[in-house]
């Protein structure tokens, strides 16, 4: 059987991920002192790469860190990514770190690079099939900071929100702040009342989604009437549908939330036409020059 390699680049390499090393004193390793981006790709053509770049350019502002590539200079990175990567639909993640310092030390200093990231994620883009199935939630405490709409490598709260959804045997958590909903362990979430779409604001409370902003421009286009607004956690419970935007996800139904139907308990209707959008989004970038 013939072995497809990975091949990674590493601060200015390209190289199999076997051979890729990070240093012990790397500030990612040592304190998530890094932000990232997951950029998909359809048919070699990256999903919305200049809203992902200046999401990547807002998330190293915040945290001090100056961008090391300008946007031709991703972009020539991602190509040889692709280029040595053998794929049709796949992801592009790329990692920023604050690289090493030769002591462990949280202030900030000048004159160290920067560990600079990249790989090509093998996801396959959602079965519409299987996505129209539906997901079980659950609601959970968002007690993360402060500072949500960084795309942080510091995952930890994630990582324990995304746990108490599988020790409840559901796929994922709508997080929980004040009585408002802020977004879901990997996603954002939309509720649709009486036809209309209705997300949490953008803000320091949640991520700005790319797939999200996507969402709200199809709907627009299609004439639907989007609300972007805070949500209270009660109108989960009469909403007329659910869903999670994400790159990875696209848009997925929720159809039970804390063991309740959600509407009529079978992706909605409303679901069916904007999926229908997405899809069709996506073919077109895909047919695009
Ligand atoms: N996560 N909120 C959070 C906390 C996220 O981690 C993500 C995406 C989103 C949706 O953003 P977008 O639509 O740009 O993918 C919202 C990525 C997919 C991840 O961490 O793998």
């Amino acid at each position: 059987m013939s072995e497809t390699k990975n091949i990674i680049y590493l601060n200015g390499s390209y190289m199999p991920v076997e051979k890729a090393t990070v240093s012990v004193m790397d500030r990612g390793f040592l304190f998530g002192d890094g932000v990232y981006e997951v950029i998909p790709v359809f048919g070699n053509k990256l999903l919305r790469v200049d809203e992902h770049l200046s999401r990547l350019q807002n998330s190293l502002s915040r945290i001090s860190l100056p961008n090391p590539c300008s946007n031709e200079g991703w972009l020539e990175i991602f190509s040889g990514l692709l280029e040595k990567n053998a794929g049709d639909d796949r992801a592009i993640y790329l990692q920023i770190s604050r690289g090493a310092y030769p002591k462990r030390d949280l202030a900030i200093k000048t004159g160290f690079p920067p560990t600079v990231f990249a790989m090509v994620l093998q996801v396959t883009p959602p079965d519409i099939e299987i996505v129209s199935a539906g997901i079980s939630v659950i609601t959970v405490d968002d007690f993360r900071w402060g500072a949500c709409d960084i795309k942080s490598t510091s995952l930890v709260a994630n990582v324990m929100l995304k746990q108490q959804a599988i020790d409840a045997e559901v796929e994922d958590a709508i997080l929980i702040k004040n009585c408002m909903i802020s977004e879901g362990t990997a996603s954002n979430v939309f509720i649709i009342k009486n036809n209309v779409l209705i997300t949490p604001p953008t803000g320091h409370k949640l991520l700005p989604g790319i797939t999200r902003d996507l969402v709200i421009e199809i709907a627009k286009n299609d004439t639907i009437s989007v609300e972007e607004r805070e949500v209270k956690e009660a109108e989960l419970y009469t909403a007329d549908e659910i869903w999670m935007t994400s790159s990875t996800r696209e848009i997925a139904p929720v159809i039970l939330l804390n063991g309740e139907a959600v509407g009529s308990g079978v992706a909605g209707e409303m679901w069916k036409h904007v999926t229908d959008l997405y899809q069709q989004y996506k073919l077109l970038l895909r047919s695009s020059n």
